[in-house]
């Protein structure tokens, strides 16, 4: 067990300062925690009052053994990501120690500013039991809450904005929450200097419904009915593509100023082309929800993100809802005219706007459909069986303000945790673009792209275009493969990725040659960058365009964001590792 740990005693004894120009959030400004903390890490973190009750050493060890073996047989993608060496604890990501909780960071302004968002400390963590379930809660569109229902829930929002700054409950504590788990408040106990983040990863989803969970408890505690349920907003349905009609009204609780005003009652622009056509929104964000539910994912991870466990960086890359549809909504909410795209724009200050979390209920619903609508020819396996991530945890205040630990375990059943969705159409379920054979063939074979391997490392500035080669080996599928994107963490970054496009317009992708995207909400990280991989999978959009015959596709980036931010390190078409 010991030489599990070394390299991180290693890191902390020997290093006390973290290597970066800039002093690390927990070292300028001193709590009177700090000492403790850092003589902490050489601690045995098991025996700290965050150790997980159901890990022993045999437990380590037999993680180690299993995760060997699915490496050497190259099931594990995203594996590449990891760090070499330091990845070989294999263990759950723990919940953070809230008396070592730092100043969290906006680096987004240029000037440093530091926010304090770390929970007021109470005594004891107890182990959360998911209570019996007599009542389904039911979740319910917000554009189509009965006036009773919007009563409520302003009322419940209301009451949580009157609670004591200090109460755990309080409506900026339930934002900090936010706040501290994305903006390099809490490291991994015992991993030095490495943060806590809860985005860019498998834990997004889990995390994230989590959050929920409490929040809606405590607002059904502060209103005194069991029953209530957080609305969503059903961005994904044309009658949902704009921001629900109730937080608009400036005297409710639910509302907040620091919005985009051009945007208040627009139609959504998931696919952020800046397009101003509502039908061509339309039919773009089908196909955006069409691409990253269903057409553009190989396997679990694609949706979920990629496997991020103890010791390792953060960020080891988004699943294609996150990346997508979730960070174009809040992009579009966010306010321009404040410095960091607040509240919305930028994960610091997100659940600052009650809407924040009604966004993430429909992100919520997007994993219960991808899990349990959805045929299940999409991927073969829906559910992450990876003890590194059902024994993952993290700590929340429930609605008794009691200090709770959760497991990700204990979220995978949205009955089991009480809650239940409305059922509401999806246009999107069969939005499967028209085949566009003549065109691609004529585009492909009448273009001089240069060949990727010219390109990169390529700094994306601009549109690029280029000739990729396909593997054409066998009947798995094959998927288009961008590596080491390095990305500025702090900016507002999107690229979208066509193949053999056949008119160029980006302000269109309701088409077949639409193949994915990569986005990210600005957010502070430890390093500023960061560096994930994403990859798209291109089987059926071979079919729609006929092509799967051919030798090469050629390939269009377009970025989203002005000027520069990201570097894609390469790009490469495989086959699908766990089918080859
Ligand atoms: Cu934690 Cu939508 O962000």
């Amino acid at each position: 067990m010991a030489s599990l740990y070394l390299h991180c005693t290693t890191t902390a004894s020997s290093s006390p300062a973290p290597p970066s120009s800039k002093p690390h959030p927990l070292l300028s400004k001193p709590t009177p925690f700090l000492s403790h903390a850092r003589r902490n890490h050489r601690h045995p973190l098991r025996v700290s009052a965050s150790a997980s009750p159901n890990q022993s050493d045999s437990d380590s060890q037999g993680k180690l053994d299993r995760r060997n073996v699915l490496l050497g047989l190259g099931g594990l993608y995203g594996a590449t990501n990891l760090i070499s060496t330091e990845a070989a604890s294999a263990n759950p990501v723990q919940a953070p120690e809230l008396d070592k909780c730092g100043t969290a960071t906006n680096l987004n302004t240029g000037e440093q500013l530091d926010i304090n968002c770390c929970p007021p400390i109470t005594g004891n963590i107890i182990d959360y039991q998911l209570p019996p379930v007599y009542n389904l809660r039911t979740r319910k569109s917000a554009h189509r809450l009965t006036p009773t229902e919007a009563f409520k829930y302003n009322l419940a929002i209301e009451r949580m904005k009157k609670l004591p700054e200090d109460d755990p409950r309080s409506f900026m504590q339930q934002a900090f929450i936010h706040c501290a788990y994305c903006n390099g408040a809490y490291n991994q106990p015992g991993q030095g200097d490495l943060d806590i983040q809860v985005h860019n990863s498998w834990l997004f989803f889990p995390f994230h419904r989590w959050y929920l969970y409490f929040y809606e408890r405590i607002l059904g505690n502060l209103i005194g009915d069991p029953t209530f349920a957080l609305p969503f907003w059903n961005w994904d349905n044309p009658k949902g593509m704009t921001i629900p009609p109730i937080f608009l009204d400036p005297n409710a609780a639910i509302y907040d100023s620091k919005r985009n005003p051009a945007n208040l009652t627009a139609v959504v622009d998931l696919g952020m082309t800046g397009n101003t056509d509502p039908m061509q929104l339309v039919t773009n964000n089908l196909t955006v929800m069409y691409t990253e539910m269903i057409r553009g994912n190989a396997d679990v991870y694609d949706f979920m993100g990629q496997p991020y466990r103890e010791g390792t960086p953060v960020s080891p890359g988004p699943g294609s809802s996150e990346r997508g549809s979730h960070t174009a909504l809040h992009v579009f909410v966010g306010d321009p005219r404040e410095p960091s795209g607040e509240d919305m724009g930028n994960f610091y200050s997100a659940g600052r706007d009650p809407l924040f979390y009604c966004h993430h209920a429909n992100v919520d619903r997007m994993w219960t459909l991808w899990k349990d609508v959805l045929p299940s020819d999409v991927v073969p396996e829906k559910t992450i069986t990876d003890p590194d991530y059902l024994n993952a945890s993290f700590l929340f205040y429930d609605e008794n303000a009691q200090l709770v630990r959760v497991y990700v375990r204990d979220s995978i059943d949205t009955r089991k945790m009480g809650y239940d969705l409305q059922r509401i159409d999806l246009p999107w379920l069969d939005y499967r673009p028209p085949i566009q054979t003549a065109l691609a063939r004529i585009k492909k074979t009448s273009s001089s792209a240069p060949k990727a391997a010219t390109l990169f490392p390529l700094k994306l500035n601009k549109v690029v275009r280029f000739e990729v080669q396909k593997t054409k080996k066998g009947k798995a599928d094959e998927l288009l493969v961008l590596e080491d994107i390095t990305v500025d963490t702090t900016k507002f970054l999107k690229f979208d990725v066509f193949v053999n496009d056949e008119d160029d317009n980006p302000l269109e992708l309701d088409k077949a040659a639409y193949a994915g995207t990569y986005a990210q909400v600005p957010h502070k990280a430890p390093k500023k960058t960061s560096t994930t991989s994403i990859r798209l999978k291109l089987t059926d959009l071979y079919e729609d365009m006929d092509i799967a015959d051919d030798d090469t596709i050629v390939v269009t980036i377009v970025p989203r964001h002005e000027g520069p931010g990201v570097t894609i390190g390469g790009i490469k078409i495989i086959e699908n590792p766990a089918k080859a």
